[in-house]
């Protein structure tokens, strides 16, 4: 392990910093918060914090419409608060990575307002304008193209109209985007998330979507089209790789990509000879049914078809898409944390999944999410998935000494760190235990992933290398299963009780448990 890129055996914890902690009572996280809490993610295990964007912002889209890529919003703190927060994340060993947004900023950035003004501002041709739209639709719904009064011209945007796409086909604004790159990897920043990098480049054509024959009705207006000319072109490629080569003048730092795709296409983001993004974000967890044969035949296609020397890496949530814990039930939850933490490669937490936090319901006319309030009722909504993390009992759960920006929710209230440290058999207690294991097991993150089978409603696979090994059994049906293994000891189990039992021949696995057993004296051949 010692040879790998650290980005290689880490595990991430995303922060979605409005609701993780907050240290000046306004009710929204902050960067001196996240600072407060890292002794917090130490004990936890993890190696690197993901804090979604920081940037100032006026906060259309919660940040992701930058309007100065260089800078801190106040609502988060101020520079010397985010050097502090490095600073302290590196003395604990752990690295930090940036969300970076390249795709489209605020429409309160300098160059979009320099853009915007005049058809012949040197910064008009910074972003995307054109005389008549086409059929592209923004993802959160309506036309992709807003009208400009003053110079009587169109600008893309791909989501709000707040947030105008970049040209990149423009070699200054890829300049200018890098050096901000670079601005944040002088300052020793481990490395970026990049937001929507199969969108960044559009066809030089602009030619119409065609119809989307499994569109149902109900769905966005965006799913309407096969977003074939507007997301994916084979240009992007070659910025990846650019933007690549400015991560590597700095050393060992992670280039991760933001890609919602179907497996071969994003596989195509490893890039040429593996010059593309370190890990294309493997969503597909995130998007499959929750039964034994899905998962199987996810895992399974995901790994046969990644490249040779391309490295995997696996999600259960992030701030765009409902909780684990809510879309398969807390109970199967927890063996979705036994599963994730047993798969080869960078693995992905997103904060509060290791409490078994679930989404808050929220009213439509309480909505924050400009997803949800432009297009409301249809299940866009994100707020649920974003509330505030509960850290102890008191009335805003620690999270604040004011109102929370979002409501904390009851379940999750009931789940907050300090009852969840206190209970050996709670979700926190169980995620603590598999990343210790994982730590301790190389295996587990290098080994070959091994024997996958689906029978009986029981997914199971091995973890093994010339030395170790051990099985993954999780049973995901709605009886008890005895399942045939050879000898050794359960190593970590959804049960706690279960955790040191010696196994031979057969082992007895409850519904929706989930164990790793470490299999003693055997080698792989
Ligand atoms: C993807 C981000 O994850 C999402 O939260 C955001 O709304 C869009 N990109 C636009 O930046």
């Amino acid at each position: 392990m010692q040879d790998l890129s650290w980005w290689k055996h880490a595990v991430v914890y995303q922060i979605y910093p409005r609701s993780f902690q907050d240290s000046n009572g306004d009710g929204i996280g902050d960067l001196n918060g996240i600072r407060s809490r890292l002794d917090y993610l130490v004990g936890l295990g993890v190696d690197a914090v993901w804090i979604s964007p920081i940037y100032p912002s006026p906060m259309a889209d919660f940040g992701y419409d930058v309007a100065d890529y260089c800078g801190i919003d106040p609502m988060f703190g101020t520079m010397e608060d985010f050097d502090r927060l490095l600073e302290d994340v590196h003395g604990r060993g752990l690295r930090m990575i940036l969300d970076f947004v390249p795709n489209h900023t605020s429409d309160q950035h300098p160059w979009f307002i320099e853009s915007r003004s005049s058809r012949d501002n040197p910064k008009r041709d910074w972003y995307v304008w054109r005389d008549e739209p086409n059929n592209w639709q923004s993802h959160f719904g309506g036309s992709a193209w807003e009208f400009d009064e003053k110079t009587g011209q169109y600008y893309l945007h791909e989501f709000l109209k707040e947030q105008p796409d970049l040209n990149w086909r423009n070699p200054a604004v890829k300049e200018a985007v890098f050096e901000a790159l670079r601005f944040w990897l002088r300052k020793g920043v481990d490395g970026f998330r990049v937001d929507v990098m199969w969108l960044m480049i559009k066809d030089d054509r602009f030619r119409d979507n065609p119809p989307n024959p499994a569109y149902k009705v109900g769905q966005g207006s965006r799913e309407r089209l096969l977003p074939i000319y507007d997301a994916d072109r084979p240009e992007v490629h070659g910025l990846v790789a650019e933007m690549r080569d400015v991560l590597e003048e700095f050393g060992d730092r992670v280039l991760i990509g933001e890609i919602y795709l179907p497996v071969p296409r994003l596989m195509q983001y490893y890039g040429k000879e593996l010059r593309g993004a370190h890990l294309p974000f493997n969503f597909q967890l995130l998007q499959c049914a929750w039964t034994a044969d899905e998962l199987a035949r996810t895992i399974g296609d995901y790994m046969s078809a990644l490249p040779s020397g391309a490295w995997p890496n696996w999600v259960l949530g992030n701030h765009d898409k409902s909780r684990i814990a809510s879309r398969i039930g807390l109970k199967k939850a927890r063996s979705a944390a036994l599963l994730l933490l047993s798969l080869p490669g960078t693995l992905t937490i997103y904060y509060g999944e290791e409490l078994g936090m679930q989404d808050v319901l929220i009213r439509p006319d309480e909505a924050h999410d400009p997803a949800e309030r432009r297009q409301p009722g249809i299940g866009m909504g994100r707020d649920p998935e974003r509330t505030p993390m509960p850290w102890d009992n008191s009335r805003q759960c620690g999270f604040t000494e004011g109102m929370p920006w979002l409501p904390i929710g009851d379940a999750n209230r009931a789940v907050n760190v300090d009852w969840s440290r206190k209970d050996p058999g709670s979700m926190l207690a169980l995620y603590q235990r598999l990343l210790r294991l994982r730590r301790a097991e190389p295996v587990l993150v290098v080994g070959q992933l091994t024997e996958m089978d689906a029978s009986d409603g029981v997914l199971q696979f091995a973890r093994a290398d010339g030395k170790r090994r051990f099985r993954v059994i999780i049973n995901l049906g709605e009886e008890a299963r005895r399942i045939p293994v050879e000898a050794g000891a359960i190593a970590a189990c959804t049960d706690l009780d279960r955790e040191g039992e010696t196994v031979n021949e057969a082992v007895r696995v409850e519904a929706a448990d989930a164990m790793i057993i470490e299999m003693v004296g055997a080698t792989l051949a």
